[in-house]
């Protein structure tokens, strides 16, 4: 594969998890805003009303990203900041602040990669119905539409939608994030209406900007069965179609792969006329986010999955939020997903681990956030050697923030957040990531 464009070295954030300044600008509540001040949803009771004041020291966050030597960064907009009423239109004040984000990273000489929807659905929609309702599809499009005509003459990257199988089944299916609904109905209907907003919000940017590149980011988690026994390999397959293919081959194909898992087939009961035709979409770029393997055995028990995890033994080394630190894992996706002929292009668009991170005299040494961020940046090189089509790498994430249900406890930064000052400081695996990217400017590890 002959590869024309710079492999872009990036970091990730979310509006909801960085900005804080909940009414700044006329912006109302998402439904983030209104789960984290429900009782009980979060760890200590914590919300992202401050968090790291993204809004308003942005600069400052910037200067940082330049000290880091990055070459792209990611970022959601918040939609109730861009339309913070259901009628009152366009609130030009919620753009103006991503206007001079746009600028402000232009000048810096960082490309902005700018995701849509990372969860922050407008509370007032979630009254209505939020993604079970069909209304929902045409909100969206009205809100990328005002994002396309404010930005679409500087910002080349758009991402549709952040891990819809994350929020669907944590946010539908589970109620362990926002809005905290449960049950199949709401997952199902959600998931349809979801991948429909993908599908027309795409085509209509890609109408609006033909020379924007237009992306969508899924997660993934590599599966392996426990045994060779074929019901554990067929427990694997079913954990992977649901986590890693189901959605991804519903826009790539317009139609829903459930072979494998038939359970799946209760979705077919939303779909009406065109619907099909509607979410299929040649995305110029898949954005995959991991962090994890799982290991995965056949279960009678366990209802409709019929798989259980496998616990990760004592010895192999996990994060603090207990995820394993595999590797190969992101090598083995990559893998995976170059065999579509139809994925063009991949960004990883997430990637990096929480650990117990201390600031001891102004420094952090945080060493086994260096060795994953090696270890995994070695698969996706090794990867994408082997000819995977990947153009980019983002850590998750340039600062500690909000970690959803988990608060702030789980600090996933290569900058250190001291809260509640705010006051930054750069951790050692940031200067680490800062003399890669410089290395790999000069001398890419690149075949
Ligand atoms: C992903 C989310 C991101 C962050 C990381 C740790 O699922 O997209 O916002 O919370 O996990």
């Amino acid at each position: 594969m002959e590869i024309k464009e710079p492999f872009l070295w990036g970091a990730a954030t979310s509006a909801y998890q960085i900005e804080g300044a909940r009414f700044a600008g006329g912006k109302t509540d998402s439904i983030w805003d209104t789960f984290a001040h429900r009782r009980r949803k979060i760890k200590n009771g914590e919300n992202a009303d401050i968090t790291c004041e993204h809004y308003r020291r942005y600069a400052e966050d910037i200067r940082l990203m330049q000290k880091l030597n990055l070459m792209a960064y990611r970022f959601s907009i918040s939609w109730p900041r861009i339309f913070p009423t259901k009628k009152g239109g366009i609130n030009a004040k919620g753009l103006d602040h991503y206007d001079r984000l746009v600028d402000a990273l232009l000048n810096a000489g960082i490309r902005p990669f700018v995701t849509l929807y990372h969860w922050d659905l407008p509370q007032y929609l979630e009254d209505k119905g939020g993604w079970t309702q069909r209304d929902t599809i045409q909100y969206f499009c009205e809100y990328a539409n005002a994002c396309a005509n404010r930005l679409g003459d500087r910002v080349k990257n758009f991402i549709v939608f952040n891990e819809p199988m994350i929020f669907l089944t944590l946010g539908y299916l589970l109620g362990i994030h926002a809005p905290g609904r449960y049950g199949f109905k709401n997952f199902f209907r959600a998931s349809h209406n979801v991948l429909l907003a993908q599908g027309e919000a795409a085509r209509l940017l890609k109408a609006k900007l033909p020379n924007a590149e237009i992306g969508t980011t899924i997660s993934a988690t590599a599966a392996y069965p426990a045994t060779e026994n074929i019901k554990d390999i067929n427990a694997a397959k079913r954990f992977d179609l649901l986590y890693n293919t189901f959605y991804l081959e519903a826009a790539l194909y317009g139609k829903y792969t459930t072979d494998n898992f038939p359970f799946l087939k209760k979705i077919e009961k939303y779909i009406i006329e065109e619907d099909m035709d509607k979410m299929q979409f040649d995305f110029d770029f898949w954005g995959i986010n991991t962090y994890t393997r799982k290991i995965v055995y056949a279960s009678k028990i366990v209802p409709y999955a019929k798989w259980r995890e496998k616990k990760t033994p004592k010895e192999n080394q996990k994060t603090i939020l207990g995820w394993e630190v595999y590797p190969e894992g992101i090598y083995d996706l990559l893998k995976k997903y170059a065999t579509y002929d139809k994925i063009k292009k991949i960004y990883i668009t997430e990637n990096g681990a929480a650990f117990e991170d201390q600031l001891v005299a102004g420094r952090v040494v945080d060493t086994q956030r260096i060795e994953y961020l090696r270890a995994y940046t070695a698969q996706v090189i090794k990867a994408r050697n082997e000819g995977a089509p990947i153009y980019g790498y983002f850590v998750w994430s340039l600062l500690d923030n909000f970690e959803w249900a988990e608060g702030f406890k789980p600090r996933f930064g290569l900058v250190y957040v001291d809260y509640p000052s705010g006051r930054r400081y750069i951790k050692d695996s940031g200067y680490w990531y800062r003399d890669f990217i410089q290395k790999n400017k000069i001398a890419p590890d690149f075949i």
